[in-house]
């Protein structure tokens, strides 16, 4: 590997087997950012410059990291939601695509007033910011987990908004305040589901944000819900990021505590994503 072309084929001849070509070439360009602070374009133009051997250096550690399957976005310590840079740090749950999508809903309904935001399980942060980077507002993160908390407020900070974190169980503690939105993307994957998950997620990402027990998939959505019938004002609304196995009961537990007009929202990949629901 001597010159920036040959980085592309070293990717992919020495993590061929382990990842898809797709998913090489993306953590190529992620890498090539990251290290040379090269566009794609850049990298087409500067094809024959010269390696430096540090960064050769820096680019095989980067492989030989990703063969031990660690994410991408974990290696680099950042990564982009909502057209937001985060930081990423193991400890801390990954922002994933899907839940860019519950937060474009949220924004595009509530675009028009200022309002007062509780974000359950706030993990990195990303969906709390990226609703203080749009909307008008106040602004609160609330999650269990120290990791997150400390990750949250340096991603509150590099990002330049004003959001309120604390550190609360919301599986033991009462909800207290007045809020007209409450959003949270809780742990939803069974226990059962751990043998379908890839080793990148399940070898590095935090059990707390990933998984509840088979025995009460919904402990989190039930328990948030009772909450909100207590703190949320009239007409706010709930909205969450579901299991795509669980909409239906979702909505049934919703119903039954009161809530109306509850909406049920695909992700793009056609699953049972998002559950929005107003308290009257
Ligand atoms: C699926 S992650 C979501 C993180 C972030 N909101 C996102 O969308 O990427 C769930 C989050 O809930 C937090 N959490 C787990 N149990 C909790 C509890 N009992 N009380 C408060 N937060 C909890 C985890 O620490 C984790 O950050």
């Amino acid at each position: 590997m001597n010159k920036v072309s040959d980085i592309l084929s070293f990717f992919l001849k020495e993590l061929k087997g382990c990842y898809t070509e797709n998913e090489i070439r993306s953590m190529f360009y992620i890498s090539i950012e990251h290290i040379l602070n090269y566009s794609k374009s850049d990298t087409i133009i500067s094809s024959n410059v010269e390696l430096k051997e540090d960064l050769k250096i820096s680019f095989i550690e980067i492989v030989e990291r990703l063969l031990k399957r660690e994410p991408i976005q974990y290696i680099m310590m950042e990564t982009t939601f909502y057209g937001l840079s985060f930081f990423s740090r193991r400890g801390v749950l990954i922002p994933r695509s899907e839940t860019e999508e519950l937060v474009d809903w949220i924004i595009k309904d509530n675009e028009s007033s200022e309002k007062r935001y509780l974000d359950i399980g706030t993990g990195s942060a990303c969906i709390i910011v990226s609703l203080a980077k749009n909307l008008q507002g106040s602004f609160y993160g609330i999650d269990v987990s120290p990791n997150a908390l400390r990750e949250a407020k340096q991603n509150i900070i590099r990002n330049n908004v004003d959001v309120i974190l604390d550190k609360v169980d919301i599986l033991i503690s009462d909800l207290s305040g007045n809020w007209d939105i409450i959003v949270s993307n809780p742990p939803y994957v069974l226990e059962s589901e751990k043998k379908y998950m890839k080793k990148n997620v399940l070898n590095w990402e935090p059990e707390i944000a990933l998984f509840v027990e088979d025995s009460d998939p919904l402990i989190f959505y039930r328990i948030i819900a009772e909450q909100a019938t207590k703190v949320l004002n009239k007409n706010g609304i709930l909205y969450f990021e579901i299991n795509e196995s669980f909409g239906q009961k979702t909505i049934d537990m919703l119903d039954k505590k009161g809530f109306v007009n509850i909406e049920l929202k695909k992700d793009i990949n056609d699953k049972d994503r998002m559950v929005k629901a107003i308290w009257k």
